[in-house]
């Protein structure tokens, strides 16, 4: 990303946890929509660990995980010669901007975050403060590298409006420092639905593995966890709000073959799900081998991986330190 001022593009930060395995709600929510916007902007791709750890982790599977991330980001076109990908922890200024941002952030705003709340419900016995001041974090990341659009599933948004309001008041309260940024939600595959409940997100987290498709999953895997999704009553393929199940299996399958929602429609007109279930297992099976086979083979040469993170890492900090030594600037700290 060596770019002289003229042609500047619009900068993109995004970033994904480490704790657990990708979904394919992952791919289409958010990576697939990371690697088209290489084309038009700067991109800074972060490995969020240290949002990780607000749920515990082993630690040596951490690590292991956040190879395993890296690598999955490059196997789905990552490039790193276009993008900065690197890991949150590298880059000190995230926790030296968090402080600033948490002093400026209320208690009732950051109370009133619905993934806070489930959170909170899922983990009962580890309900940390880290836990709570999470969208903080999530704030000084975005805000760190003055990024003007954050590509994100629709479960992310409520914590970009929460960034803009933290934005905006800084501006207000010293002066202008932060460029507010704007959401992007792509209109199609921002929630991945649970198979086994098509009205709640597909989570790596769910309890029922048959739930969740998962990146590594194998073809027989992938074909047997779709065939027994769970679809609504009757037997039309369409899209419809009272056929959360259905709609959802046709957003993986136009994914997956790039058909239309109205060709899907015509191709089972009379069909039933008898013949749709088995064609859309197919064809996603077909869609993420490809990747994981990538995935399996970039995953033998770890030096690569570490190589990509460390050089990510030098990169990311020279614009989050220009940003940090600003904003201790402005709110009155001696500067060094
Ligand atoms: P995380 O790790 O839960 O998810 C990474 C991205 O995947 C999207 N996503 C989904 N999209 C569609 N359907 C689904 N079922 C689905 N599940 C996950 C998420 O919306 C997200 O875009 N807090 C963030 C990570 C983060 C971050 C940031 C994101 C940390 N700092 C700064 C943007 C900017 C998270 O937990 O995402």
């Amino acid at each position: 990303m060596t770019e002289t001022k003229q042609d500047k593009k619009p900068i993109i930060l995004s970033g994904i946890q480490t704790s657990g395995k990708l979904t394919i709600g992952n791919l289409i929510g958010a990576m697939q929509n990371w690697v088209k916007l290489q084309e038009t902007h700067d991109c800074y791709y972060m490995l969020a660990d240290l949002h990780s750890i607000t749920v515990k982790q082993v630690p040596a599977e951490l690590r292991k995980q956040t190879l395993d991330v890296t690598d999955m980001l490059l196997a789905s076109g990552i490039d790193p010669e276009r993008s900065v990908l690197f890991a949150q922890s590298h880059v000190p200024e995230h926790s030296m901007l968090t402080w600033v941002l948490t002093c400026n952030a209320g208690m009732g705003e950051l109370a009133r975050m619905t993934q806070f709340k489930d959170k909170s419900k899922q983990h009962a016995d580890n309900i940390n403060a880290g836990l709570f001041t999470y969208p903080v974090l999530m704030a000084a990341d975005i805000l760190l590298y003055q990024a003007d659009l954050v590509p994100v599933g629709a479960d992310q948004k409520q914590h970009l409006e929460l960034t803009r309001d933290i934005a905006q008041r800084f501006n207000s309260t010293y002066s202008p420092t932060f460029v507010v940024p704007e959401p992007y939600i792509a209109p199609i595959g921002a929630k991945i639905m649970s198979l086994q409940e098509p009205t709640k997100k597909m989570s790596k987290s769910d309890e029922n593995d048959k739930a969740t498709l998962f990146l590594h999953n194998s073809d027989s895997e992938i074909r047997n966890k779709i065939k027994r999704a769970v679809t609504d009553s009757g037997s039309e393929v369409k899209m419809s709000d009272d056929k959360p199940g259905v709609s959802n299996l046709m957003t993986l399958y136009h994914i997956a073959t790039g058909k239309t929602y109205a060709e899907i429609e015509a191709e089972f007109e009379g069909k039933g799900y008898g013949e749709f279930k088995p064609a859309v297992a197919d064809a996603v099976a077909e869609y993420l081998r490809p990747l994981r086979e990538k995935f399996t083979l970039l995953r033998k040469d770890e030096k690569m991986l570490k190589a990509v993170l460390a050089a990510g890492a030098d990169q990311a900090r020279r614009q989050a330190f220009k940003t940090v030594r600003k904003v201790y600037k402005k709110v009155g700290f001696i500067q060094l």
